[in-house]
């Protein structure tokens, strides 16, 4: 079986932790990126490991870079600029395209492309695998089960402190576009006025106030799951913290690179009084991207996975069945399996 994976943007913080996870895993990454300096250094780190430099811009180079490799995994963000690009030349070499997004926007364009365009449907090609986007997706599809539709679907991400990378912060400054929830089965755009609440997260976060910020799963969700309305809510104290330029990036406290902080996300799926809940916790909301991201691509690679071109990470793989694989080591399945 083919096991060599492109990690574009190899060399960033998220990328870094994606190499070693997949590395881990026996998957053999090649590294991509734009800066070839970069990608040497790292390289360094992993001897033995194809190195291949290429600029989104570049067409033939990013052609020459996906050629004869299972899955690209896009860490490189803000992907507005890199998403449909590295998508695009994927799935013309017939490689799956994984990538860590955030952004609406940049999951929006990825999926119109496979419509538009009829992108061929024998490669998958999931848009925001990451803790952002696809890990509520999966806790929102696990919670769901077998209701084919849903009143509600309320995300609760709680975060003790966010210190923001730089890719983090270029990302917000780049990604202008009005963020959407869905209301009445549509897109639509925020409310002007955030709504503010409290939530009791599992321990070890307990109770704190969240603000309505939605993220990638908006987008997701809206592709799959059957939900009249769909809300995300996000820490204050964590969007306090990346509002403010003088929050640290995050510094390593194991040897696994993982920072301190905490996180808990609850999702509660609503059917007319029926109510179902599911919720994960765990350490480090860039390094648990990595075995997200790469739990995906191994099951994309040992057929796993419901591949059908671009789709959400819900409908591409067994929710409950991928969660479950994650736990205990990466994250702490609370209130599940859901009621
Ligand atoms: N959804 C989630 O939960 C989640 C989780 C983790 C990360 N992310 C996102 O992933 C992205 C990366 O985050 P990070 O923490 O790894 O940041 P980072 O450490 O600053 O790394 C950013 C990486 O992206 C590359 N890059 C940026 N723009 C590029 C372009 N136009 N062409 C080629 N390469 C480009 C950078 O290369 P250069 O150094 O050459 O610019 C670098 O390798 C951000 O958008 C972040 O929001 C999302």
């Amino acid at each position: 079986m083919n096991r060599d994976i492109l990690v574009y943007g190899a060399y960033g913080h998220t990328g870094r932790f994606v190499v070693a996870e997949l590395l881990r895993r026996g998957l053999t990454p090649v590294l991509s990126g734009r800066n070839a300096a970069a990608l040497k250094e790292l390289s360094g780190r992993h001897p033995g490991l194809d190195v291949r430099v290429a600029e989104v811009g570049d067409a033939q180079a990013l052609t020459a870079a996906v050629r004869g490799v299972a899955a690209v995994v896009n860490c490189a963000g803000p992907f507005l600029d890199t998403g449909l690009a590295l998508a695009t030349t994927a799935v013309a070499a017939g490689a799956h395209y994984l990538d860590v997004t955030a952004e609406q926007p940049a999951v929006r364009q990825v999926y119109r492309a496979q419509d538009e365009h009829a992108w061929r449907t024998d490669v998958a090609v999931v848009p925001a695998m990451a803790f952002y986007g696809g890990l509520p997706d999966l806790l929102a599809t696990a919670a769901a089960g077998d209701w084919d539709s849903v009143d509600e679907v309320v995300v609760a991400i709680g975060i003790d402190r966010w210190w923001p990378t730089e890719g983090t912060r270029e990302t917000g400054r780049r990604n202008t576009a009005t963020r959407l929830v869905v209301e009445d089965g549509r897109l639509v755009p925020v409310p002007e006025t955030a709504a503010v609440r409290d939530w009791e997260f599992p321990s070890p976060l307990g109770s704190r106030t969240v603000i309505g910020n939605p993220f990638s799963e908006v987008i997701t969700l809206a592709r799959h799951l059957n939900a009249s309305a769909v809300h995300t809510y996000l820490a204050t104290a964590a969007l306090d913290d990346l509002r403010d330029a003088g929050t640290p990036a995050p510094s390593a406290v194991d040897e696994t690179g993982r920072s301190a902080q905490r996180f808990a996300i609850e999702v509660v799926v609503r059917r007319g009084t029926a109510e179902r809940r599911a919720s994960a916790a765990g350490q480090d909301i860039y390094a648990v991207t990595a075995p997200l991201v790469a739990e995906a691509v191994e099951r994309l690679l040992d057929g796993r996975a419901g591949i059908r071109g671009a789709a959400a990470p819900g409908e591409t793989f067994d929710a409950g069945d991928f969660l479950a694989a994650l736990s205990p080591e990466h994250l702490t399945l609370n209130r599940w399996p859901a009621p």
